[in-house]
């Protein structure tokens, strides 16, 4: 298995290139199965996830390709409407799959996620919505079987905000029979996107970016070639890593917009920021100061920077209050911390962070995809050399991690 060895120390300078995002790219792609056709998606990060989606389209029957940053998706044959365990195990997000099939296909059997290290996660928003989209729906042995003639347009209400749930049920709506309300509506940028590209192939969204989508139905829609937006997450990342280096980094393609809440921490912090159209520049010279983070919905502070912002504060002057309000055991990444030197007390789902002069290297494991980020983020200021293990989490969504960093001076290298 693949490890990553990282010679803390060096501050790191220069340009880096922002991917495409993840979580954009995930329903991106899903939404082909709505409408028969060839698609080109370009700007597609190559990451261990979107191999996944890309096999689950396969085994679908639809065809798809990558060559560099370009997907080429044709879902002319769709000969299959399950979604098998062995698929959706690794990877949570092929749940996507579940409206736009029983949209344009009238049935789809996806096998349940279950948990995943940082929580239970349920799906029961997805289904509670596509049960009043008019969808018939039955779970036995592990699988969500769904069916529907036609779904009917519906007023939806989330009781929590879900990212996937409003990507899933937008994307059962846009074919249904009349008018579905969308209320509590995820607001996060890879929602607004996926709008933009289901309007682009002639649905009718409205709202998408505020909390109440509205979306009229349609009776056809077509495929068509888009580019995804840049990966907010891999932005903040990136954004951490030359603060915590006292480095001085301009990020390149990325969408300074989506990540304002890091922005506004980072400069509350002491970390020099200024953004220019799409580069932000990270001047990290000065003394990191503690500030307090509580993750929220979009726009407020991601839980996927979580995190890595704790390990920003595990160096900075003074204490810091970190709270987790999305997911239930994203804490996973302190035990490691604390074994660098990290000072950090939780307290349910609070962290105390205090401030320590310095962190030590040490051998760390990974345990899901932001967790491995922030390991990586300690390894790039840790005295000695730091073995990350378990390194299949990182490869799930940053796109040549290993590389980006070298080509900004960090001493990292990946060992078979
Ligand atoms: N929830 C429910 N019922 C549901 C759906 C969600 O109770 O039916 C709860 C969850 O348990 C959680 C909260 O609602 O407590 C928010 O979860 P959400 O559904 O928004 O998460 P998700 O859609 O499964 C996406 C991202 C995650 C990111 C979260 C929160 C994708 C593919 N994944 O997950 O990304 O952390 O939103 O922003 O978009 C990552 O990239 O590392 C990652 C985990």
């Amino acid at each position: 298995m693949d490890k990553i060895l990282i010679e803390g120390g060096r501050s790191l300078k220069g340009q880096v290139r922002i991917s495409g995002a993840k979580n954009a790219a995930l329903p991106i792609l899903v939404s082909s199965l709505l409408a028969e056709g060839s698609y080109t998606y370009s700007n597609v990060p190559d990451l261990k996830d979107v191999e996944s989606i890309k096999q689950l389209l396969s085994n679908l029957g639809a065809r798809a390709e990558a060559h560099g940053d370009k997907v080429h998706v044709d879902t002319g044959r769709i000969l299959s409407y399950e979604a098998p365990y062995d698929l959706v195990r690794k990877m949570r997000a092929s749940i996507l799959v579940l409206g736009p099939m029983v949209a344009r296909l009238q049935k789809a059997r996806v096998s349940l996620p279950g948990g995943c290290a940082i929580g239970a996660r349920p799906i029961n928003l997805h289904l509670k919505g596509l049960a009043q989209l008019g969808a018939n729906i039955i779970l036995e042995h592990g699988y969500v079987q769904a069916e529907a003639k036609k779904l009917k347009g519906a007023d939806i209400y989330f009781d929590t905000v879900t990212v996937t749930g409003t990507e899933n049920l937008m994307m059962a709506a846009v074919l249904a029979e009349g008018t579905t309300l969308l209320r509590n509506a995820a607001r996060e940028p890879e929602v607004v996107a996926l709008a933009e590209v289901l309007n682009k192939m002639g649905a009718d969204i409205q709202g998408a970016g505020t909390t109440v989508i509205t979306i009229n139905g349609v009776t056809s829609l077509k495929p068509v070639s888009v580019s995804i937006i840049p990966d907010r997450i891999e932005t903040g990342t990136f954004m951490i890593a030359a603060a915590l280096t006292h480095g001085d980094v301009t990020l390149v393609d990325c969408e300074p917009d989506h990540v304002g809440a890091c922005i506004d921490k980072l400069r509350r912090a002491g970390v020099r920021i200024s953004v220019h159209e799409k580069t932000i520049h990270v001047d990290g010279n000065d003394e990191i100061i503690s500030v307090d983070v509580k993750t929220q919905p979009y726009p407020g502070f991601p839980t996927d920077m979580q995190a890595q912002f704790m390990v920003l504060m595990s160096i900075a002057n003074g204490t810091s209050i970190i709270s987790e309000t999305i997911f239930e055991n994203r804490f996973i990444h302190v035990g490691e911390l604390k074994r660098m030197g990290a000072d950090i007390k939780i307290s349910g789902n609070t962290a105390m962070v205090k401030g320590v002069s310095g962190l030590s290297a040490a051998p760390v494991m990974a345990s899901d995809l932001r967790a491995s980020a922030s390991l990586i983020l300690a390894g790039l200021v840790a005295e000695g050399q730091t073995e990350v293990n378990r390194v299949y989490h990182l490869d799930r969504g940053y796109e040549a991690i290993e590389k980006k960093f070298s080509e900004l001076g960090a001493a990292i290298k990946r060992v078979k």
